[in-house]
């Protein structure tokens, strides 16, 4: 069935909804953080918050849905660029089951609003012990930003479309470039992202999704497996997928999936794998058979440097840390066809609101 994109509003210009417009603006998105961070002296990343993460021994990242996903990926950066332990938490666990926390620790913030209230009892518990705390959000006016002790810019502009899509590249790009501020680190940073920036527009450009997601998604459930990176890149697409079409969907590591889950596995079963890393690519392609065995029907979103013939969607190949700003882009749109095809409140799902302002 041919989909009739509604008519276009003029708010949202050629697109027939934010959602899209927001997945169409990631790559200017992430020029723009380019430019603030690299070219202009006003917002370079103070010094003062570079010392107070180097002073630490232990980094804290407190955040809720999509930006505590961008938060794992942050974790990998700082470990890996820092090589200061990370942790991530969900911030409703963290504010009332606090883990045993380091000597010095120094907690990050992330949030697309900078108003959720499961990140606003964190900080108020935070502030009684005096610890550093930095907010990374797209208000800056906010009351996250206002009452961290640092706080940076994403800006992604104004993100109105309830599923977070441009915020989410864009709380990664900051996440790499501070991490990378940290210490001096081999990585032209301002390159690699902007190597990012230019292969999301290739796949935006070239890549019409809809011929793989047709009768994939014919199941009330779905799977998104991966290793490492691409796991958490499949909590992000299981997260966009449930939260627009309703599908029940798990975002699974891959080489967990024998571990019992794969009994939910039938006929038909759409299982989407994500692979992004040639030192893992034949793992998660055993994994597949694994679920194509007891009749998965199967879709590939992988790199062009993991890349094999049987492969659907094929993405440019970017720095190992910055991936899951590559990979996350089919599975927003697999998102957005999903919940067309639907005939879903692509803007404004179900039960959700833009920013949840009750704990
Ligand atoms: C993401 O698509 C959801 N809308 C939701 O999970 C959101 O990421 C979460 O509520 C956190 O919001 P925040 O980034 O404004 O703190």
């Amino acid at each position: 069935k041919k989909i009739e994109l509604d008519h276009a509003d003029t708010e949202k210009g050629v697109y027939a909804h934010y959602m899209l417009k927001e997945i169409n603006e990631q790559p200017a998105v992430v020029r723009r953080i380019l430019t603030n961070y690299y070219d202009t002296e006003t917002s370079r990343i103070p010094k003062s918050l570079i010392s107070a993460i180097q002073q630490s021994d232990r980094i804290y990242i407190l955040a809720a849905g999509t930006s505590m996903h961008a938060g794992l990926i942050g974790k990998n950066l700082f470990e890996k660029i820092t090589n200061i332990p990370t942790e991530v938490h969900i911030a409703s666990e963290f504010a009332y089951q606090r883990p045993l926390l380091s000597k010095s620790p120094f907690f990050i913030l992330v949030s697309q609003s900078g108003e959720t209230a499961d990140l606003r009892a964190c900080l108020v518990e935070l502030k009684t012990s005096n610890y550093q705390i930095l907010t990374i959000t797209n208000v800056p006016s906010s009351t996250l930003a206002r009452e961290a002790t640092f706080a940076l810019e994403i800006h992604a502009g104004p993100e109105i479309a309830v599923a977070s899509t441009k915020a989410y590249i864009a709380q990664i790009a900051i996440l790499a470039l501070l991490a990378n501020s940290i210490t001096e680190s081999s990585i032209d940073m301002k390159k690699e992202l902007s190597i990012v920036a230019n292969a999301i527009e290739n796949f935006l450009a070239n890549e019409s999704i809809l011929t793989h997601v047709r009768n994939k998604l014919t199941k009330p459930n779905c799977f998104y497996i991966g290793r490492g990176l691409d796991y958490y890149t499949g909590l992000e697409a299981s997260l966009k997928l449930k939260e627009i079409s309703y599908i029940q969907t798990e975002g699974f590591a891959a080489g967990e999936l024998k571990h019992g889950t794969i009994a939910l596995i039938e006929e038909g079963t759409p299982v989407i794998a994500l692979i992004s890393d040639p030192k893992i690519n034949h793992n998660t392609r055993s994994n597949l058979n694994e679920v194509s065995a007891r009749g998965a029907n199967t879709l590939h979103i992988v790199t062009s440097n993991c890349e094999e013939p049987e492969d659907e969607i094929i993405l440019d190949t970017v720095h190992p840390l910055l991936t899951p700003m590559i990979m996350v882009v089919p599975t927003q749109l697999i998102s957005y066809y999903a919940a067309l095809e639907r005939s879903h409140d692509i803007d404004k799902p179900r039960n959700l609101a833009k920013s949840v302002t009750v704990e």
